[in-house]
């Protein structure tokens, strides 16, 4: 069962009015999507598919969630979409290019303008809220000069410090990672991505080690920071409140293969609950429990 009702969407780049062609090629004229996922498959064992077929594309400036019950592959599709796994199938293009052409410091580069956020934030436990901040510009700096906060260059400290600000945490800047909360934490994860200034955020369940209200935080957040500086964000959620709430468009995916494809504002919780128990009865049952 495939119901792409409406998989166009992914070919819409925001505000240039025009759209792509299906095979993901930019239209006349127009602006490449940020990412598109040709026929991509990927199998860890012989015969046993964890992603099968997946074709989406993400247009510069949306929201996009993937959903899905606990082991459906969405995490491998994350990984795939950036090549940190490659797939076995398929092709995936970023910004307009072809990650299987690059070399391995083409894909860095490519990498490089991408802010991972995952659930577990991976702070360093001992180092401060800023100094953990900073690290989001390793990739721009020589190594060594961005690690802690007192050795860091005055304009990185403070590019730190206005990325704290734009996550609420100025006031924690000196405060050790491991004395800050969980919801605290994942937003200084945030800050560190947006560290990178990225212009696509990519988050693995980013909310779902959270309580239910920093959950929401952290939610509310990126989607405040995708709308106001017209990042692209692709997300990973169990919880279809905040895929409708937060997300321009939801792809569900079943058994690796996708079985929805639709703007977030054209469906509803009952829907996408009913999708998941009819296309897999023993889809996790926490799926169905988040609302
Ligand atoms: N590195 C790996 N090696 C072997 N199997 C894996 C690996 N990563 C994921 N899988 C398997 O792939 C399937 C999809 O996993 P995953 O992408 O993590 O799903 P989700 O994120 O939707 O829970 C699961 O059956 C999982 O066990
Ligand atoms: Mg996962």
């Amino acid at each position: 069962m495939v119901l792409h009702d409406a998989q166009v969407v992914g070919f819409m780049p925001q505000g240039s009015g025009a759209s792509a062609a299906p095979d993901g090629s930019p239209p006349p004229g127009g602006v490449w999507p940020d990412l598109v996922v040709r026929g991509v498959g990927k199998a860890f064992s012989p015969g046993a598919p964890v992603l099968a077929d997946i074709c989406f594309s993400v247009p510069a400036g949306q929201s996009v969630a993937l959903i899905g019950s606990n082991g459906a592959g969405k995490s491998t599709l994350l990984r795939c979409c950036m090549h940190l796994i490659a797939p076995d199938q398929g092709s995936v293009q970023l910004f307009g290019q072809s990650l299987q052409a690059q070399t391995a410091s083409g894909l860095r580069g490519l990498r490089a303008q991408v802010g991972f956020v995952f659930q577990k934030h991976n702070l360093v436990p001992r180092l401060s809220a800023l100094s953990n901040v900073l690290h989001g510009a390793l990739t721009r700096t020589p190594p060594g000069r961005a690690w802690f906060q007192g050795t860091a260059p005055r304009h990185l400290r403070d590019e730190a410090m206005h990325c704290l600000e734009r996550v609420g945490l100025a006031d924690h800047a000196l405060k050790r990672a491991d004395h800050l909360s969980g919801g605290q934490s994942q937003r200084v994860a945030v800050a560190r991505a947006l560290m990178q200034r990225p212009r696509f955020l990519v988050a693995d369940e980013p909310a779902a080690s959270l309580d239910p209200v920093s959950g929401d935080e952290v939610m509310g957040l990126f989607a405040s920071l995708v709308k106001r500086d017209g990042l692209t964000l692709l997300f990973t959620s169990h919880d279809l409140s905040h895929a409708l709430r937060y997300a321009d468009r939801v792809i569900a995916l079943n058994r690796g293969r996708i079985v929805k494809d639709t703007p977030s504002a054209r469906t509803d919780a009952t829907a996408l609950r009913s999708l998941y128990d009819i296309a897999n009865p023993a889809a996790d049952t926490r799926l169905a429990a988040t609302l």
